[in-house]
């Protein structure tokens, strides 16, 4: 396999650069040539692409985002859709394609294997990759979520107030879940434990009668949002919570050195699986170890929160 293509879709995720440099590295070192598709799915059924050399990726490691840009493309979900991608990339004789992106693009790598050679790298600040540690761009996301926490912990002492700090996740909690424990929020509400509401408005009443009115609750979007949620606590307890919501602010700035190097592994990684002619796969890491499973699991298996995880974070919240 001497031609494979890269391209990156779905929401962007800091990291996701590094994984696009050593994509094309990597392939450069193997003596293969590499093609970047320009704008994700939508980019490949429009033939958008340029060959990349050593330059082309030069001093993008430390940058958010993707220079490949990318898009939500509907019509890759449709058969006719993914037709017209794998006749475009025949056309231009490329042998194999590396995938860098969420939940949604891996379900468009395991459908398109089956046409082509595809290799998936998870990359989403959502982290909700079944069977996968850890997403390109967690990390990252995670950083950015509890320096506005710890921002916010400030006035909220100040001013012995309440702060619902809405975070991304679309319909998964391990956003909130870990960036909660991390900014030591005292409550953390999940799509995954929604029945946690309860326990969380007893818990700022007992607050309330112990004279501490300031608190931070992180609630992840898909619970809802903040807003509705200030609008509930208000009319339940005697407090009248802020909200701040995150929004994309989670999607931005400079990748951490563990979404660099981990962008770099599974980069690599990718190259090494075509070249082995090893194709439809989703790569990642387990305990600290590149794996591969078939790219088939996205469709059969759903990320869960970690048990522990979650069991911490309501010990740490008494
Ligand atoms: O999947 C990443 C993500 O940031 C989700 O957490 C969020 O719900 C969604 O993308 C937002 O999508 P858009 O950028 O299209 O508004």
């Amino acid at each position: 396999m001497n031609r494979i293509g890269v391209l990156t879709s779905g929401g962007d995720a800091p990291g996701m650069n590094a994984a696009i440099r050593s994509v094309v590295r990597s392939a450069l070192y193997h003596g293969k040539e590499v093609y970047g598709i320009k704008r994700g799915f939508q980019g490949l059924m429009e033939g958008n692409m340029e060959k990349m050399h050593v330059g082309s990726v030069g001093s993008i490691i430390q940058r958010g985002g993707t220079i490949l840009q990318s898009s939500m493309c509907e019509e890759i979900f449709t058969d006719a859709g993914q037709e017209s991608a794998v006749q475009e990339l025949r056309n231009t004789g490329l042998e194999g394609l590396i995938i860098i992106g969420g939940i949604d693009a891996m379900k468009v790598a395991g459908k398109i294997v089956n046409k082509f050679p595809s290799i998936g790298v998870p990359a989403t600040i959502d982290n909700d990759i079944p069977e996968v540690d850890e997403a390109i761009g967690f990390d990252t996301a995670l950083n950015t979520i509890i320096e506005y926490i710890d921002q916010i912990r400030d006035t909220a002492t100040s001013h012995e107030r309440t702060f619902i700090i809405e975070v991304m996740g679309k319909d998964t909690g391990n956003l909130a879940l870990w960036s909660g424990i991390a900014g030591g929020s005292e409550s953390i509400l999940i799509p995954e434990r929604k029945d946690d509401l309860e326990n969380i408005m007893d818990r700022l009443n007992r607050g309330v009668e112990r004279e501490k009115r300031y608190s931070i609750i992180t609630v992840a979007e898909g619970v809802g949002s903040g807003f509705d949620l200030a609008k509930k606590i208000k009319e339940e307890a005697d407090i009248e919570p802020r909200v701040t919501v995150l929004g994309h602010t989670q999607r931005g700035g400079t990748p951490t050195a563990r979404d660099r190097v981990l962008a770099s592994r599974l980069g690599a990684y990718a190259v090494q699986l075509l070249g082995n002619n090893e194709a439809g796969r989703l790569v990642g890491i387990k305990n600290n170890q590149l794996v591969n499973h078939d790219i088939s699991i996205v469709f059969t298996q759903k990320s869960k929160i970690d048990g522990n995880m979650y069991s911490l974070s309501k010990e740490l919240s008494i």
